[in-house]
């Protein structure tokens, strides 16, 4: 099985480019930028994940990329990822970057854009992978904070094709956001929502119904709703699970108590993901191989992932008909 799926074409549709700053890379660029951070080894950086759930991750995550100041960090973290998406036989990938985390500590939102686009254009001419670029807001933030993220964001809108929203959910339901996520889709802005993670199943009625969300992240809360499981099903809304992720911030207590397989088996066109690869310790194939090792799945279901995940993803249908 491992063979298989390390030559399985696959395709990653939830990812945030600063869940892939590795310990290595935040001591590097700590030095190069010469900004103070708690940690002066790599085994310190390892200490301080110790993190169980995701308020407790998102603090550590929004710690370690204060040390990403300029447009070369920016292309020097995306830049890191594509080769291990080279690696990996991710020929197509669609990353999440939060532009709060940086525009607040005084970084330009180009800088973040310039130097995320410039890494994905390359690995487009050069390694010939494919990318989409989805910017989230995040939901423990205000509306107007987003709505002005979102005026920013109106000069690049070449470089964005959607918008998400992410951070916990608990207290920030999403009718906090369904006025900016109104003006995004008027300006041509497709649409994602981090929901059903760590807050209830009703979050992600409410993406559906309320942001009108083209595909769901996460979303593996709607076992709760027997009634939501047949409409995901029926109207083939998408799913991007993360099954390492999902362990070890604990919206499972171990991955054979995982939902994938059998919302996979139901029919949910469910997608597998790395979230925040460099946190949860696992790209692409050890999220696959997760999975595998966990359930009773044949090459064919493993495949199955990577054909739904063709079919969510954004590309063209000309494009989706060339990774067939
Ligand atoms: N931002 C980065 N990773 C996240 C996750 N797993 N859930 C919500 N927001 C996130
Ligand atoms: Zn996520």
């Amino acid at each position: 099985m491992e063979g298989f799926i390390r030559a399985l074409p696959k395709i990653e549709l939830h990812l945030h480019i600063e869940g892939t700053l590795k310990p290595e890379m935040m001591l590097e660029l700590a030095k190069r930028n010469q900004v103070s951070i708690p940690y002066q080894t790599i085994a310190d950086v390892r200490a301080a994940y110790a993190f169980s759930d995701l308020s407790a991750f998102y603090a550590l995550y929004s710690l370690g990329v204060s040390v990403l100041k300029t447009e070369q960090d920016f292309y020097d973290l995306t830049w890191a990822y594509i080769e291990r998406c080279k690696e990996e036989h991710v020929l197509h990938t669609e990353i999440s970057f939060d532009p709060q985390l940086h525009t607040r500590r005084g970084v330009a939102f180009g800088t973040v854009v310039n130097g995320i686009s410039r890494a994905l254009q390359e690995g487009c001419s050069t390694l010939e992978i494919t990318s989409r670029l989805i910017m989230c807001f995040q939901r423990d933030l205000s509306q107007e904070e987003a709505l002005e993220t979102l005026q920013q964001a109106m000069p690049y809108k070449d470089s964005i094709i959607a918008v998400g929203l992410d951070s916990s959910e608990p207290g920030n339901p999403p009718d906090k956001f369904a006025q900016v996520f109104e003006k995004a889709r008027q300006a041509g802005f497709l649409t994602v929502a981090h929901a059903g993670e760590d807050g209830p199943v009703d979050n992600i009625w409410h993406v559906l119904e309320q942001l009108q969300v083209a595909r769901i992240d996460h979303g593996v809360r709607c076992s709760d709703d027997e009634k939501l499981v047949e409409h995901l099903v029926s109207k083939r809304i998408p799913l991007t699970v993360c099954p390492l992720s999902n362990v070890r911030l604990g919206v499972f207590s171990a991955m054979n108590e995982h939902n994938i397989a059998d919302l996979l088996e139901r029919g949910v066109c469910v997608t597998i993901n790395s979230d925040d690869p460099a946190f949860f310790d696992g790209y692409m194939i050890d999220n696959f191989m997760a999975v595998a090792n966990a359930f009773k799945l044949s090459k064919k279901d493993m495949a199955n992932f990577s054909s739904n995940a063709i079919e969510a993803s954004f590309l063209t249908s000309d494009e989706k008909a060339a990774l067939r």
